[in-house]
């Protein structure tokens, strides 16, 4: 199984509250960093945040040496050829480590960006995009003539497909469109933490989508986690960060994520409601598993919650459900990294397997015609 750790601001104890937050800078990124490699995660998820992921991974790559590098990317923000470059040049400096996640956005945000088409015109529009990808990377020159994308002579000038394998796209969404350019496009399909029961559901979908591309997937989910020694502990960690979820917190998230156009949020917003009950197992919403950070945490709101055996239990639960990929997280990232990864991930069959380097020779120059690369 992938298990994958959070990258991304902000951090604290509780960092809804700015006495609860911590700085996040370079130093603190290069020990997370470093802290992931060691403990033996598989990789580590840069979301789109505050800080460039592009830059940030190209800055943490020397501080790792075994840990993948899942880059979350808006399609359409960058151009198709010049990601691909990118992306090739991150892959080869980091011998195959780059991972890919493609994921929509909302309309909000990207109309930050210039970018002002609706919802499911972007899945359009990422179809389109992941095309393109398919084939710079499958080593073609690519002459394209789409709805939103024109490329004329594209073509990656390094060995991509010989030395340098793609990168595997993971994606994140919950509409239907999305679903669709999932099972077209993608390796990985990621979830928000919904029940097993649910996750199910949409799992079965995509697989479904995928068979009639004749394709197969795999599936991964983002979670906290809030691990103790007992449970009885674990409940009262929950308790503490529950107890910091005032109104004007909630209030504030229920109004940044009440007009989103993301159905992946408005699915998160529905385990919660966007109402603090008194007690905090009211939001118990599956066996230990707790739905209470989103009430002040835009995007994945829910934990598990428990001892080790009881975190380990849950995890099955949702292997059972066909999920073999857990993006998870604490609060603090470094010191929840620590305690998960000393009392839980030993335990678990963690991928840490490297992708082979392949040798790169000069025939593999000479068999390319280079007069045909996109920028010499
Ligand atoms: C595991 C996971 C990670 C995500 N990471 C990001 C991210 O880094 N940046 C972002 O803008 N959206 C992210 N998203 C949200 C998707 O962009 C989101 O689902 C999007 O709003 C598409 O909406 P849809 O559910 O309506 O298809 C993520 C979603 C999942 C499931």
């Amino acid at each position: 199984m992938n298990v994958l750790w959070y990258m991304c601001a902000p951090d604290g104890r509780y960092p809804w509250q700015p006495e609860g937050s911590r700085p996040v800078d370079y130093g603190y990124y290069r020990q997370l960093a470093q802290a992931y490699d060691h403990l033996g995660y598989t990789g580590a998820l840069f979301a789109t945040g505050a800080h460039d992921v592009w830059v940030l991974a190209a800055a943490l790559l020397p501080y790792t040496e075994r840990l993948r590098f899942l880059v979350a990317i808006h399609p359409g923000l960058i151009a198709p050829t010049l990601l691909a470059k990118m992306a090739a040049t991150l892959q080869e400096f980091s011998r195959g480590r780059l991972m890919l996640n493609i994921v929509s956005g909302d309309a909000r945000m990207l109309g930050a960006y210039g970018m002002t088409m609706p919802h499911d015109e972007r899945y359009d529009m990422a179809d389109e995009y992941l095309t393109i990808w398919h084939r710079l990377f499958a080593g073609e020159t690519v002459d394209f003539d789409g709805k939103y994308f024109r490329t004329v002579g594209a073509r990656l000038a390094l060995p991509v497909g010989e030395t340098i394998a793609p990168p595997p796209l993971w994606f994140g969404g919950s509409s239907d469109k999305a679903l669709d350019v999932s099972a077209k496009h993608v390796d990985t399909y990621l979830s928000w933490g919904e029940t097993p029961e649910q996750i199910k559901v949409k799992i079965d979908a995509v697989r479904e989508r995928a068979a009639r591309h004749g394709r197969k997937l795999d599936y991964g989910i983002r979670l906290y986690v809030i691990v103790r020694d007992t449970d009885a502990k674990a409940w009262e960690a929950a308790n503490e960060l529950y107890e910091r979820m005032d109104e004007t917190a909630i209030a504030a998230n229920q109004k940044f994520v009440s007009n989103t156009d993301s159905v992946g949020q408005r699915r998160m917003s529905a385990m919660h409601g966007g109402v603090k009950p008194d007690d905090l197992r009211d939001l118990e919403v599956a066996p230990n598993l707790w739905a209470g950070i989103g009430l002040v945490r835009p995007g994945p709101g829910t934990a598990i919650v428990g001892s080790p055996d009881t975190v380990i239990r849950t995890l099955e639960a949702y292997r059972e459900a066909g999920v073999d990929t857990f993006i998870l997280s604490g609060m603090p990232l470094l010191e929840e990294a620590y305690r998960f990864g000393e009392s839980v991930l030993p335990r678990l069959d963690v991928n840490r397997e490297l992708p082979q380097a392949r040798q790169f020779t000069w025939s593999t120059l000479f068999d390319r015609d280079l007069s045909k690369t996109a920028a010499g």
